[in-house]
């Protein structure tokens, strides 16, 4: 007997994973296992790209994952409710879950994995982080070893796609966003991209699998690339860094189990040299570092029909390939494992390094004054330098070696005090 599935959602994602699984030649054996039982969807007026008998296709979603004949949901609908409902109701069913939402698994991991747990099911959710590239997978079982110490990625492909084209034309963040609004890129509404938000459902997700606890997502620091200016990315490359909205979840040093656990997104001054540098356009990657391991990075394309459908098929072969082998005893690596939550420290004691860039009066004695309220708080300076002027002001550029941010931030506070000190229009951290 095949594996039944019902599919919520025939969008991108949707209508991508249908044309994979109608499409089975040439692929995994195991595909011919898969009946497309139950599609729902919000409208049945609107044209489709795949063909699906009538009976199929249905907009009472609630019947879905209450038909006892289905095995397995597979959650490509998006948006927090009726989604996270919908997803509990399935597991509480006793059904296997996929799905492609980090903005639910997010928020409510905590009850959808307890649910699943309860209810000896799983959920999966490779294509929620990164699109086709798998890092789920790899992180719960390939590199489950390994003693995780950071991971560090570009997750979210619109504001890789906005920052990358900033820096080759020279172009502002707004011009570069309406072009890609219009270009499909980026969508009407890009709050969640732009502002980072995305990018933090994603590393709570990322953190969650390689530090093994739930995580808080009120805890991970977010700052989007709104600020990022066009001056900033000509002075970052004139430094030999690139600009890059990173998404890191890392201990500090010295590196140990215990050690402060920051979770947090910003646009980051990231030097041509890193492996993360050359990641361009709308990809992405996730650069794993671990012990044993040392360094793993995972590289493709983020998001799109067949990369997503790559993943979530993926899932679903892992399902069916349980179903059919009847195994009754939970997979312990496909499970969720943890039900504490890692504890996030906070950003003031984090160390780094911080680009600053400082509009002053032109007078003699500034550049002491600057060094003199950065040595207050022991913040050392790699260089700084004052190459231009905005009218009347004088710019300056700072970058510091590692430093704590809190130190930092309170020299900040000392410097703003100063006459001399118009403002301090860009403040960037550097990896
Ligand atoms: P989408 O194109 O907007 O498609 C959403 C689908 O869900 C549509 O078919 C819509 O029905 C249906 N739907 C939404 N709300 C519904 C409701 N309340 N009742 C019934 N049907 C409903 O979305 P998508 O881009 O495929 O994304 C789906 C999920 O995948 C999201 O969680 C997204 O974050 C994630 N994801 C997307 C990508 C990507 O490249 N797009 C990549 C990775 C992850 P109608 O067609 O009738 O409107
Ligand atoms: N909006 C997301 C991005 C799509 O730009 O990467 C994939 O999650």
């Amino acid at each position: 007997m095949g594996v039944k599935l019902g599919i919520l959602g025939l969008g991108t994602v949707g209508t991508g994973t249908v044309q994979l699984l109608q499409d089975r030649a040439g692929r995994h054996p195991l595909l011919q296992e898969i009946e497309i039982y139950r599609v729902g969807v919000r409208s049945l007026q609107k044209s489709r790209a795949v063909e699906l008998p009538t009976d199929v296709v249905t907009t009472d979603l609630d019947a879905i994952v209450n038909d006892p004949a289905v095995d397995i949901i597979v959650e490509v609908m998006g948006g927090l409710e009726p989604a996270r409902s919908l997803i509990l109701k399935a597991l509480n069913n006793g059904k296997h879950v996929v799905t492609a939402n980090k903005a639910a698994i997010a928020r409510f991991g905590a009850e959808i994995f307890t649910a699943a747990n309860q209810a000896g099911v799983y959920v999966m959710l490779e294509a929620a982080v990164g699109g086709g590239i798998p890092v789920i997978q790899p992180l719960k079982q390939s590199l489950s070893v390994n003693r995780i110490h950071a991971i560090t990625g570009i997750v979210n492909g619109t504001t890789n796609y906005i920052l990358t084209r900033m820096q080759t034309e020279g172009s502002n963040f707004s011009d570069v966003l309406a072009d890609a609004q219009q270009l499909g890129y980026a969508e009407a509404d890009p709050t969640a991209d732009v502002d980072g938000l995305d990018a933090a459902d994603k590393i709570a997700i990322l953190a969650s699998l390689g530090f093994s606890g739930r995580i808080n997502l009120q805890d991970v620091y977010c700052e989007g690339i709104r600020q990022v200016s066009k001056t900033d990315i000509a002075y970052a490359e004139k430094l030999g860094f690139v600009i890059k909205l990173l998404a890191i979840a890392k201990r500090n040093a010295p590196l140990s189990p215990s050690s402060p656990l920051f979770v947090r997104v910003h646009p980051t001054l990231v030097p041509k040299t890193h492996p993360l540098a050359s990641i361009n356009g709308v990809y992405n990657a996730i650069l794993v570092e671990g012990e044993p391991i040392g360094q793993v990075m995972f590289f493709g394309p983020g998001a799109g029909a067949g990369a997503t459908a790559s993943a979530v098929s993926s899932d679903i072969l892992n399902l069916v390939a349980i179903l059919k082998t009847k195994t009754v005893a939970p997979n312990l690596l496909l499970a969720c494992g943890h039900q504490e939550y890692c504890q996030i420290a906070p950003m003031a004691e984090l160390v780094t390094r911080f680009y600053a860039r400082f509009l002053t009066k032109d007078q003699p004695g500034v550049i002491g004054k600057l060094g003199t309220c950065f040595g207050n708080y022991e913040v050392s300076l790699e260089s700084i330098v004052q190459t231009g002027f905005q009218g009347e002001l004088a710019e300056i550029v700072v970058v510091t070696h590692d430093v704590r941010e809190g130190n930092f931030r309170q020299a900040l506070a000392e410097i703003r005090s100063l006459e001399a000190i118009d403002s301090i229009p860009s403040l960037l951290r550097v990896l």
